[in-house]
């Protein structure tokens, strides 16, 4: 969702791919990334994409031969970030141009796709605009960029993204970290009235199962020990099988967890209305399913969840979770809440306040109201005021803060499986990921990055577990270290 920040869509991440390699001949390609996984996810893609043309990863900015903006629309100030950062980039580009070196500066994602001419208008230092569902195009349009012409790509055609992604995963590559994405499915059919997504993204579309279980075999045989499935609704994933039937998430992660080396699967995000039996079965079933589940409610008022467009009341929302919890006892939910919706008055927001009280989540994020241009909350009469949404916002996140020290406070004690991905900031120490998706930090040897070890969590911090390896009780079936690049 990561060491947490503060908001999901808010992480600013630069996603220089693990094989970066030294290579001065090779033109550097630099990518940042704001919002969701998916991005994430769709940021290491286009720079698959880029490598045959000749294109390596850089993290650093001025050394950039492109720059590409991954950026995030689900927010009004996401977007104005953007914005700021190409002022930014702009004094880096006209550097470069004074030392006799070119820039190129391509802005992808949710903002392209919803503001199109718009930015290159805002922003004449952008030579590409290019939308989430046409970056598989990125070759061919900086040869149009070449030739000096600007583009704006933004048509909508997702099987042909994922059929050439999906030759691209196809290939070699030489290491993974541990822990990877896989995007199963895009857009939303759902209209929540407050959200960008089913504009931007458009409508559902799911991956073939059999592009997924290559992708992730091919992940698995890279040293992947977690797969995170992505979707901006990933419960209503209906993918096509091989024999033609359509299959739902909860038999995909069947068919995932037979994928030797896969010992940890997760999904993320979903909708209540999306939650069927047989993916709660499947919670049930499932060894290497985790138990954490990122279910958005958005609101505890059934008022505002029909002015939402949410499709499902409250009560309905605690019976759905009862049956969570029946078949996986152990789960932690984590939640996403928006304040400030337009109408919600002091007593809706009570009602949010009780919901939380009663179904105690381990973790959640939550967002003042943001006004989107389209969606049918932005007419809305009776806008909440801002000082109003900051206030309730600072109220619900003392709350929810509270439930998830709690959550993490519960844990004191245990011995749990952690999967141990990366070197800790002191000397001597790695961080790693509990099934309830905390981070967890304790001193280990390096060798032991990319593999499972059973660690009794000895004390609780403000966002992490502090853990030491359980020696004896190795819980990592092969007991083989896999190594992570050192990147
Ligand atoms: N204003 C505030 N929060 C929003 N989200 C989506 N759209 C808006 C908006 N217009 C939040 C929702 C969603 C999460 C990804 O972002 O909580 O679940
Ligand atoms: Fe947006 Fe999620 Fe609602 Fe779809 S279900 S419209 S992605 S909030």
């Amino acid at each position: 969702m990561t060491s947490r920040p503060e908001t999901e869509q808010d992480a600013v991440t630069n996603a220089a791919t693990p094989e970066v390699v030294a290579n001065s001949n090779k033109r550097k390609v630099f990518v940042r990334t704001y919002g969701c996984q998916m991005n994430v996810y769709d940021s290491e893609r286009m720079t698959d994409v880029l490598a045959p043309e000749g294109f390596e990863a850089t993290g650093d900015l001025e050394d950039a031969d492109l720059v590409i903006l991954n950026t995030c629309h689900i927010r009004e100030k996401a977007a104005e970030k953007v914005y700021s950062e190409l002022g930014r980039i702009r004094k880096v580009k006209e550097a470069r141009a004074k030392a006799g070196k070119d820039m190129m500066v391509g802005v992808a994602g949710c903002v392209a796709q919803a503001e199109g001419e718009e930015i290159s208008r805002r922003a004449p230092i952008v030579d590409m605009v290019v939308g989430p569902q046409s970056y598989h195009q990125l070759p061919a349009l900086l040869e149009k960029v070449r030739s000096g012409k600007k583009v704006v790509e933004t048509e909508f055609d997702i099987d042909a993204k994922f059929d050439q992604l999906s030759a691209r995963a196809a290939r070699p590559v030489s290491k993974r970290p541990s822990a990877a994405f896989l995007t199963v499915q895009e857009g939303c059919d759902k209209f929540c009235t407050f959200c960008v997504v089913p504009y931007t993204r458009g409508a559902e579309v799911s991956r073939s199962v059999s592009q997924i279980v290559t992708e992730a075999e091919q992940m698995a045989a890279s040293g992947v020990r977690e797969v995170t499935l992505l979707g901006q609704n990933v419960n209503a994933y209906h993918g096509e099988a091989e024999d033609g039937a359509t299959w739902g998430l909860g038999r995909l992660l069947r068919r995932l967890a037979e994928i030797d080396g896969l010992d940890r699967l997760r999904y993320t995000t979903s909708h209540p209305r999306d939650m069927d039996d047989d993916l709660i079965e499947a919670h049930r079933e499932l060894k290497s399913l985790m138990p954490y589940l990122h279910l958005p409610v958005q609101s505890g008022s059934d008022k505002i969840l029909k002015a939402m467009n949410r499709r499902h009341t409250r009560d309905e929302y605690f019976r759905l979770l009862d049956r969570i919890r029946e078949a996986s006892p152990d789960i932690a939910l984590s939640g996403d809440f928006i304040v400030g919706f337009p109408g919600e008055t002091d007593q809706d927001f009570e009602d949010t306040l009780d919901l939380i009280r009663r179904v105690e989540y381990g973790s959640a994020f939550s967002f003042k109201y943001s006004q989107r241009p389209g969606t049918p909350g932005a007419t809305m009469d009776a806008q909440v005021p801002e000082d109003v949404k900051s206030e309730r916002l600072a109220v619900l996140q003392a709350l929810l803060s509270e439930q998830q020290k709690a959550f993490n406070a519960s844990r004191k004690g245990m011995v749990c499986d952690v999967l141990l991905e990366k070197a800790g900031r002191n000397p001597g120490q790695l961080v790693g990921k509990s099934p309830w998706l905390q981070p967890v930090q304790l001193d280990a040897p390096i060798d032991l990055i990319g593999s499972i070890q059973a660690v009794e969590i000895v004390d609780i911090g403000s966002n992490s577990l502090f853990g030491r390896l359980n020696a004896g009780q190795d819980s990592d079936d092969q007991s083989v270290a896999i190594p992570t690049p050192a990147a």
